[in-house]
């Protein structure tokens, strides 16, 4: 039944790169589709395109002239065009998908968790006076140049394609997994008061909120946005069960 199949996987996420791999060793044929935000992907265990397909025509078209059995939608839960141009390209092909989401995170006891809609909401949470604020939003930050007051920490894979119109800002450069003791040991360092942050959910990026709460630290949580109506697995192995395969022999 591998040899049949061959799956498109869009990824750009820790969980995508999970999945690359139980592809791989299962044998299932496929291809890892970036949309090439990043100077240097991780490299992936199965054969890489990188860009944008050109909207829902394009998919369509890409996923017949590859003859695509079954599309993986593990792109990120904030990456909602893309979700939205997978369930309408497959819709319009007949070819079935699976989005693999990580779950949100939930705010804990000792959390102080200010829950805002989107960039405006956060945007209006921040104080008056000025602060020292942890942008954990990746290079989406153009916004906060209508709040120059304040002092910004961005963490970032890349260097910024355009200059940052930020007047007062520190830019560390690192791709995560990140850990508790080394967001600590960062917050501390920056001296940092709050925390904007997107509930992206998963592991490699929740260290900060667990060195935020035990820190006492606020944190501007922007809720995720509406996902289109699709099936949706929390696991790499519910995936390879819906193709077919067992996760535990991995054929
Ligand atoms: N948004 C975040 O906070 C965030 C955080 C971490 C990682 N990422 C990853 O970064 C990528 C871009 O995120 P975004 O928020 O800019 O997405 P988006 O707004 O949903 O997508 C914008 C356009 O980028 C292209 N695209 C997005 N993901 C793609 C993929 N995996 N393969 C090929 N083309 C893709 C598509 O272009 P066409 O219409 O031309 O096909 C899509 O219409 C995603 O792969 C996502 O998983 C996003």
């Amino acid at each position: 039944m591998s040899r049949e199949q061959n799956v498109l996987l869009l990824g750009g996420t820790t969980e995508a790169s999970r999945m690359a791999n139980s592809l791989a060793a299962a044998g299932i044929g496929g291809v890892f589709s970036y949309a090439g935000r990043t100077a240097s992907p991780l490299p992936q265990p199965l054969p890489t395109r990188i860009g944008g397909f050109g909207g829902v025509a394009g998919l369509v078209g890409y996923l017949r002239a590859q003859k695509i059995s079954h599309v993986v939608d593990a792109t990120h839960p904030f990456a909602v065009q893309m979700s939205r141009n997978a369930v309408a390209a497959c819709a319009e092909s007949g070819i079935p998908l699976l989005a693999l989401e990580r779950p949100a995170w939930f705010r804990q006891p000792g959390d102080d968790w200010v829950l805002v809609p989107d960039e405006a909401g956060a945007l209006a949470a921040l104080p008056s006076a000025p602060a020292r604020v942890f942008l954990a939003l990746g290079q989406s930050v153009a916004g906060f140049a209508a709040r120059p007051e304040h002092f910004y920490l961005l963490r970032l894979v890349d260097a910024p394609a355009a200059p940052l119109a930020l007047p007062n800002v520190e830019t560390v450069f690192a791709r995560g997994p990140f850990t508790v003791a080394g967001d600590t040991e960062l917050l501390r360092r920056h001296n940092i008061e709050i925390i904007v942050a997107k509930n992206a959910g998963g592991e490699g990026a929740r260290a900060k909120l667990d060195a935020a709460r035990t820190l006492g630290l606020r944190v501007v949580m922007i809720e995720r946005p509406a996902p289109p109506a699709r099936a949706v697995v929390a696991a790499v192995e519910d995936v390879l069960a819906w193709l077919g395969h067992s996760a535990r022999l991995g054929v």
